[in-house]
């Protein structure tokens, strides 16, 4: 059987641990610059409906390093959903390549894109979630901390894909997280109602960041508007007035605080310059870290989905 990822909650926790240290072990090697190639003739098709920097350059830096081709299919090569069907996209895909990427607007395309590949499926981002980002962000910060026992995050900002890929994780592995969102912007309930079910982390929904803030050991923040979202720009801007992460945020915490941000950053608006280049800010970490976790992650489900 093969196996995607799609949502952290597809690994179990033991999973989650055994891919960090993987990507532990990867990262020395690619630092080594020792070869290691257990891709090598295979190929991976990175389906993009979106913009992306960091993605696109670390799947396809991290896949040819591991000895394999990686294929960039943009916005307007494929048409996904629109010129073709998700379906046949997976179906055509899979005679052609070991494994796909895709980076999509609707989660559930990226859902029968697994059900219809008979090649592992690896999600990029999508509305809903970001698995891949929030895998590379918890190696982050164990590598900073050592540890990710009695860990507080605060996430500041709009309750989006980042947030749920948090609560993804927080049902594998114990934390408190809490999101200061303005009112209107909470993450989606479904799933805030099954992570707070599953009764290992605490997870709190705030509209007061100073508050949100007390005794956190990252505060994390994103993009006020995310892709497909950025006619709404000017009004968010509004509406999240007071929750910018600036040099008063950061310094509300009482502890010494880890800043962290997927990227890209607005600058200026979520976060200032002092905070995003401040030596607590670890963003360039997550984002070197992005390649060294996805390739653990793919290095893992070929090898479990019957591929080396
Ligand atoms: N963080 C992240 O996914 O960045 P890109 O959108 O540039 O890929
Ligand atoms: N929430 C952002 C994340 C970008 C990596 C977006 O979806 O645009």
């Amino acid at each position: 059987m093969k196996r995607d990822f799609l949502h952290i909650t597809d690994f179990t926790t033991e999973e989650i641990w055994e891919t960090l240290e993987l990507a532990k072990w990867l990262k020395d090697k690619f630092y080594k610059r020792e070869s290691y190639h257990p891709f090598a003739d295979e190929s991976m098709s990175m389906i993009f409906a979106k913009p992306s920097a960091r993605t696109r350059v670390s799947f396809e830096t991290g896949f040819s390093w591991l000895g394999g081709h990686a294929l960039y299919l943009g916005p307007n090569d494929i048409g996904i959903g629109k010129r073709e069907s998700v379906a046949d996209i997976a179906r055509v895909l899979s005679r052609y390549n070991d494994i796909i990427m895709a980076r999509l607007f609707d989660h559930k395309h990226i859902v029968e894109l697994a059900e219809y590949a008979t090649v592992p499926v690896v999600n990029g981002l999508t509305d809903y979630n970001h698995p891949c980002q929030i895998m590379a962000d918890i190696l982050t910060i164990f590598e900073h901390r050592k540890t990710l026992d009695d860990l507080k995050i605060t996430y500041v900002g709009d309750g989006n894909n980042i947030v749920h890929s948090w609560f993804e994780l927080a049902m594998r592995i114990p934390m408190n997280f809490v999101v200061a969102c303005p009112e209107g912007f909470t993450p989606d309930e479904e799933l805030l109602r099954v992570t707070k079910e599953a009764g290992l982390s605490e997870i709190e929904i705030n509209h007061d960041p100073i508050q949100a803030v007390k005794g956190a050991d990252v505060i994390y923040t994103d993009v006020w508007a995310s892709m497909g979202q950025k006619e709404e720009a000017d009004e968010r801007r509004r509406k999240f007035e007071g929750f910018q992460i600036n040099d008063k945020l950061m310094n509300s915490t009482g502890k010494e605080t880890l800043f962290m941000h997927c990227l890209p950053a607005e600058r200026g608006v979520e976060v200032t310059d002092s905070v995003c280049d401040a030596p607590y800010s670890i963003i360039f970490d997550e984002a070197e870290n992005r390649m060294h976790a996805q390739n653990a992650i793919m290095v893992k489900i070929m090898k479990e989905s019957g591929k080396r």
